[in-house]
């Protein structure tokens, strides 16, 4: 079967098993599942990062189907984040996660005013978080340590609220911060093998870097693959909204590591560096991967483009006919994902794995629009 219809037949059964998940968790906004059933991630804990897959999933579906449900459930998730900004303390540079599936969607699919406020205050936020001597967005608030200096690969996908924020408001000092922070990222994470590292510290005063973390990888020096795969993408979405080409040749550097280091199955590990023993898995990291893969495709030239679409469907098959659940009886779609290699717990649900394979099947599909 070619891939076009391939994904066609996916893209039918996300449909079916969706429609029924989504009117059921309508109130709600799910992070992961416990026996099958989704958690709410509302009220109290309305500022974790991942709270803006949900209405990401539904703002997908809602162009895919055209259907109006989805749009109303994603607005339900979007009007309880609003509150994020009065609790603000539980907020950090994950604002793009959060505000650009679901606010930048919402205002980019229906212009609706109100979701171009929240993404704007949103982007205000995270360029707030600008280090202007070190050249970085701060990652995260201190923890247990002094993370004024930390950086963090996951950031190149919070600047498309940046690229966003200076194309709808014509200031360019948005899109600045982000490409200042991608040069640093290029300089200072990308290794010469195409690998990344996932967190570097710089001394937030002097801006000089002072060492890199394994974070949530294998070890220091080791390749977490969804950080490969937030890298690799990331790099593509600053790409499509500079047009500065040593964003792609970074994107097709770290997509040419991964090349070499998917297996021939295509079951993705925690870390490519992990030992095969035990065979953590990250289904999730996987679809991150898979997504940038097929946007770089988009970008290469015929005889090259090929390599890249066939490791994308090499991993997006693996995850649909082994690691997929279409039926009813779990909210969640992909199974099989891994926050961190040294967690205690592996192999649960997290809702954006279904985000990057729901929007990874409709670029295969040829239907997709970046809303990045
Ligand atoms: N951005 C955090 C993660 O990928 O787990």
């Amino acid at each position: 079967m070619d891939r076009q219809n391939w994904a066609q037949e996916a893209a039918a059964k996300i449909k079916h098993k969706m429609y029924i998940v989504a009117g059921r968790n309508r109130h709600n906004i799910p992070y992961t599942t416990k026996d099958g059933k989704f958690d709410d991630w509302s009220g109290d804990r309305i500022t974790w990062w991942t709270n803006g897959f949900w209405g990401g999933i539904m703002w997908l579906l809602y162009q895919d189907t055209g259907e109006e449900r989805y749009a109303r459930i994603a607005r339900v998730s979007e009007k309880k984040m609003e509150q994020c900004f009065q609790d603000f303390y539980g907020l950090h540079h994950d604002v793009g996660f959060m505000f650009v599936p679901t606010a930048v969607a919402d205002y980019r699919l229906t212009g609706s005013p109100d979701s171009r406020r929240i993404a704007m205050h949103a982007a205000n936020l995270l360029a707030g978080r600008f280090n202007p001597v070190g050249k970085f967005i701060r990652a995260w608030n201190d923890l247990e340590e002094d993370t004024r200096g930390w950086a963090i690969i996951d950031c190149m996908f919070n600047l498309s609220l940046l690229y966003w924020a200076s194309e709808e408001s014509k200031d360019p000092r948005f899109r600045q911060i982000a490409m200042m922070h991608a040069d640093t990222v290029q300089n200072n994470f990308i290794r010469p093998d195409g690998s990344s590292c996932h967190i570097v510290e710089f001394n937030p005063e002097t801006g000089e870097m002072v060492r890199s973390f394994g974070g949530q990888g294998y070890k220091e020096g080791s390749s977490w693959t969804r950080g490969q795969g937030w890298a690799l993408y990331g790099f593509m979405i600053s790409y499509l909204h500079t047009g500065k080409q040593e964003y792609l040749d970074t994107a097709k550097r770290v997509a040419d590591y991964c090349l070499t280091h998917i297996p021939e199955n295509g079951i993705i590990p925690v870390d490519f560096c992990q030992p095969p023993q035990p065979a953590y898995e990250d289904s999730c990291g996987a679809c991150v991967i898979a997504g940038g893969l097929l946007e770089l495709a988009k970008k290469m030239p015929e005889g090259d483009r090929e390599k890249y679409e066939e490791a994308a469907m090499r991993i997006l098959r693996a995850i649909a006919e082994t690691r997929a659940d279409f039926g009813e009886g779990c909210d969640a779609i992909v199974q099989n994902c891994s926050g961190a290699y040294h967690s205690l717990e592996h192999h649960f649900t997290m809702n954006y794995a279904d985000y990057y394979f729901i929007e990874a099947i409709y670029k295969v599909k040829g239907t997709d629009r970046l809303l990045w």
